[in-house]
C-alpha cells in the first residue's frame, strides 16, 4: 500500500468559500471523489463546459467520466432531492450511473424532519439558528438518538414497512408537543412507505457498502479526494455552538463520515473567501452590515446556492481561519473570490480579537465570548485593476499579490491557488 494521493477539501469559514470549483479542478488528479457530511443543506456550484451546474448532493467529480463519486455514511440523504438532481444531471447529457455509489449506510431525511426543522427554529429562544430547513439537524438527531431513524440500507429490507409504521406515531407525538397543528401533522404511514419503496427502486443501481469499496480503494491506492461541505466554522464540534450544521464540517469529519481513517489523507487544502460570508443566524465579529458588505455581496452575488438568502459579508478573519487551519490540519490554502474586492480603495483584515479590553490570538470556545469580541483590523490597501484575466501570480496587482501574501502569513499555510472568477481557466496556481 503506497496511499498516493488522498486528499481532503475543506471550508475553512461558515461554507460557500466555492469549494465546488476546487474540487473539480482536482478531481482531474484522482480516481474517487467523496461526500462525506452533510446534506441538502449544501450548495456547490460548478461551471463545467461553459455551463453553470448546482449541486447539492452528488459529489463535485460527476463531470468527470473516469471519476467514481461516493456518497458516504456521514451523509443524510434525502431521497427526492437526490433524484431530482440525478434527473437534472442526466436532462443536461451528464451520465449518472454506475460512478455514483452511496452508502446504504447513510441515514435517510423523512417528512417528518422537515416539520421537526421548522418548529424547532423557533423554540431556540433568542436567535435563530436559521437552519437550511432540509430536515439535516432532526436527520442527524434521529441517527444518534436511534430508534427513530432510517438508514438508505434499512429501505431494501422486509421489515421496512414496519419501521415506518413503528415510527410514524411517535412522530405525530413529537410534532405535537413540538406545537405542530393536526393540519401540519399529516403523516401517513402507508402513503410515506410506498413514496420510500419508490425511491428506493429507482436509487438501487447506486447503492453499496461504500465503507468498504473506500477502504479497498485505500489500500489499493486509489487516489482519492474528499469533498467537505459547509466550513469548520459550522462543525457541530468545533464551530460555533449551537449556531453550527450538525455534522462534522472541518476536516476531523472524514474519517467518521466516509470510514477511511485519517492518517490516509496524505493532503488538506483549506477554503478560504478573501473575505468572509455567513448565512443564518450567529455572531460574526468581522461583519459589516454597511455599504461595504452590500458592495461585497453586489460584486460576489453572495445568496445563498440553496436557499437564495443573502449572506451576510465581512472582513478576513484570520483568527478564525488560523483556527480552523489548525483543527483541519490544512497544508495549503487556495483563496477565492479575489476578484471581487478589486475596487474598494482599501481593505481590513482582523489580525486579532480584543476580549474584556485583552487582545487575544485564540478563537473563543463560547458563542457569547465570539459576540463580545473587537476586531483588531489591519487595514491594506486596495487595488483597482480587473483581475478576472490574471493567470500567473506575477501578474496581479502588487497590492493584491500582498494582500494575499498577507492573508497566507497570519493563518500560517502557503496559498497554492487563488480564484479570480467562475470558470476552471480563472484560476492562478501559486508557488506552494
Ligand atoms: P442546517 O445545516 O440546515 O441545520 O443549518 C445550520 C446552519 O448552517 C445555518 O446557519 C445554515 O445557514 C448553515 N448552513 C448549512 N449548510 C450551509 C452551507 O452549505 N453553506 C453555508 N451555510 C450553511
Amino acid at each position: 500500500m503506497l496511499i498516493v494521493s488522498v486528499t481532503c477539501v475543506v471550508g475553512l469559514q461558515w461554507g460557500d468559500e466555492a469549494k465546488g470549483k476546487i474540487v473539480d479542478l482536482l478531481t482531474e488528479g484522482h480516481d474517487v471523489v467523496v461526500r462525506y457530511q452533510g446534506g441538502s443543506n449544501a450548495g456547490h456550484t460548478v461551471v463545467a463546459g461553459g455551463q453553470s451546474y448546482k449541486l447539492s448532493l452528488v459529489p463535485s467529480g460527476i463531470f468527470r467520466s473516469q471519476v467514481q463519486c461516493v456518497v458516504a455514511g456521514g451523509v443524510v440523504l434525502n431521497p427526492a432531492s437526490l433524484l431530482d438532481e440525478i434527473d437534472g444531471l442526466t436532462s443536461r447529457n451528464v451520465p449518472v450511473g454506475k460512478n455514483l455509489m452511496i452508502s446504504d449506510r447513510a441515514h435517510v431525511v423523512c417528512p417528518w424532519h422537515f416539520d421537526e426543522d421548522r418548529l424547532l427554529d423557533k423554540l431556540t429562544g433568542g436567535e435563530a439558528i436559521g437552519t437550511t430547513l432540509r430536515g439535516i439537524g432532526p436527520c442527524y438527531r434521529d441517527k444518534v438518538g436511534r430508534s427513530l431513524a432510517v438508514r438508505l440500507g434499512d429501505m431494501y429490507r422486509e421489515g421496512f414497512r414496519d419501521q415506518i409504521a413503528r415510527i410514524v406515531p411517535a412522530k405525530r407525538q413529537i410534532l405535537a408537543g413540538l406545537g405542530a397543528t393536526p393540519d401540519e401533522i399529516r403523516l401517513d404511514a402507508d402513503e410515506i412507505y410506498e413514496q420510500y419503496r419508490g425511491y428506493a427502486d429507482r436509487l438501487a443501481p447506486h447503492v453499496a457498502d461504500t465503507t468498504a469499496y473506500l477502504l479497498d480503494a485505500v489500500e489499493s491506492d486509489k487516489r482519492i479526494l474528499f469533498e467537505g461541505a459547509q466550513g469548520a466554522l459550522l462543525d457541530i464540534d468545533h464551530g460555533t455552538f449551537p449556531f453550527v450544521t450538525s455534522s462534522n464540517s472541518s476536516g476531523v469529519g472524514v474519517s467518521s463520515g466516509s470510514g477511511v481513517p485519517g492518517r490516509y489523507v496524505t493532503k488538506v487544502v483549506g477554503i478560504v473567501k478573501a473575505y468572509t460570508t455567513r448565512v443564518g443566524g450567529g455572531p460574526f465579529p468581522t461583519e459589516q452590515d454597511n455599504e461595504i458588505g452590500q458592495h461585497i455581496r453586489d460584486q460576489g452575488n453572495e445568496y445563498g446556492t440553496v436557499t437564495r438568502r443573502p449572506r451576510r459579508c465581512g472582513w478576513f478573519d484570520a483568527v478564525a481561519a488560523r483556527y480552523t487551519a489548525r483543527l483541519s490540519g490544512v497544508d495549503v490554502l487556495s483563496v477565492m473570490l479575489l476578484d471581487v474586492l478589486s475596487q474598494l480603495p482599501e481593505l481590513q483584515v482582523c489580525t486579532a480579537y480584543e476580549l474584556d479590553g485583552q487582545r487575544i490570538n485564540h478563537f473563543p470556545s463560547h458563542v457569547d465570548d465570539l459576540r463580545r469580541v473587537v476586531p483588531v483590523y489591519e487595514t491594506l490597501p486596495g487595488w483597482q485593476e480587473e483581475i478576472t484575466a490574471v493567470r500567473r501570480v506575477e501578474d496581479l496587482p502588487k497590492k493584491a499579490r500582498a494582500y494575499v501574501d498577507r492573508i497566507a502569513a497570519l493563518v500560517g499555510r502557503p496559498v497554492g491557488m487563488i480564484s479570480v472568477g467562475p470558470d476552471r481557466e480563472q484560476t492562478i496556481f501559486a508557488e506552494a
